[in-house]
């Protein structure tokens, strides 16, 4: 150590007199190591910010739980602020975020669903049930509704849901490793394109439809928004017709 590093140097308030404070680095440190792990598992994929989900995925699936080292790393990465990403993270559900000190999540996690519709046909039972007698490595959390209100209770082992949910088929489904999504057979983007899909818009951006036709379309379909007043979709869209985007709500389902 040289003698000038050895020297105690008197306490210097920030700002303090004529002198500037002496710069130092703002907001949340990112670990050497973290960063390292991201940079890798990003590779050469985009740092969109509009990839920021599909990212805290692949973080989640890679280690099955998101640290806050990771989240301060991603950030930095992705050149955004730690408190947007950490807000994003710890909006869903399905992200387990690790504060520092905080013990890693178990291996299995199992949500039980506690909204209205399974709290009312046995959720509450059912979460409390797997909470006593789950084993060692498996937790048991409460999940918001996942969109299967009609095959209530709902549980879900890892991505897993069982629907119409006893503590013995969850902890059975556990237990044979049934962690995946059961996904049905679908429709993909290049099959649908190629079967005519999304034909009215292509035409409507070529002109050979007119924006008035779909609007008198819409209109004459008496179709209305169900979430409100039941306002005439038609007349609705006639007033943005002048906005350049649209924004389409549509209903989900886990499945
Ligand atoms: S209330 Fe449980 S799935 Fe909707």
């Amino acid at each position: 150590m040289s003698h000038d590093a050895q020297k105690v140097r008197s306490f210097e308030h920030p700002g303090e007199g004529r002198k500037r404070a002496k710069s130092t680095p703002k907001g949340r440190q990112v670990d050497p190591q973290a960063a390292e792990e991201i940079a890798l598992l990003l590779g050469d994929r985009p740092r969109r910010r509009d990839l920021l989900i599909e990212h805290l995925h692949l973080i989640q699936d890679t280690w099955k739980q998101i640290s806050a080292s990771h989240l301060a790393a991603l950030a930095d990465e992705m050149k955004l602020s730690f408190a947007e990403v950490f807000e994003t993270a710890t909006f869903y559900a399905h992200f387990d975020i690790v504060k520092e000190g905080e013990a890693s999540v178990p291996p299995l996690t199992i949500r039980v669903c506690d909204s209205l519709t399974c709290a009312m046909l046995g959720g509450e039972k059912l979460l409390h049930e797997l909470q006593t007698i789950a084993g060692p490595g498996i937790r048991v959390v409460r999940a918001p509704c996942v969109g299967l209100c009609d095959v209530a209770p709902v549980a879900e082992v890892g991505h897993h849901y069982v629907f119409h949910a006893t503590s013995s088929e969850v902890l059975a489904t556990a237990a044979r490793g049934e962690t995946e999504p059961d996904i049905p057979p679908y429709v993909d983007y290049d099959t649908y394109v190629k079967d005519g899909g999304y034909k009215l818009l292509n035409d409507l951006r070529a002109g050979r439809v007119s924006k008035e036709d779909v609007l008198k379309a819409l209109d004459d379909s008496s179709l209305r928004g169900l979430g409100g007043a039941g306002f005439p979709t038609g007349r609705k869209c006639s007033r943005i017709a002048s906005i350049c985007f649209a924004i389409c709500t549509v209903s989900w389902r886990a499945r």
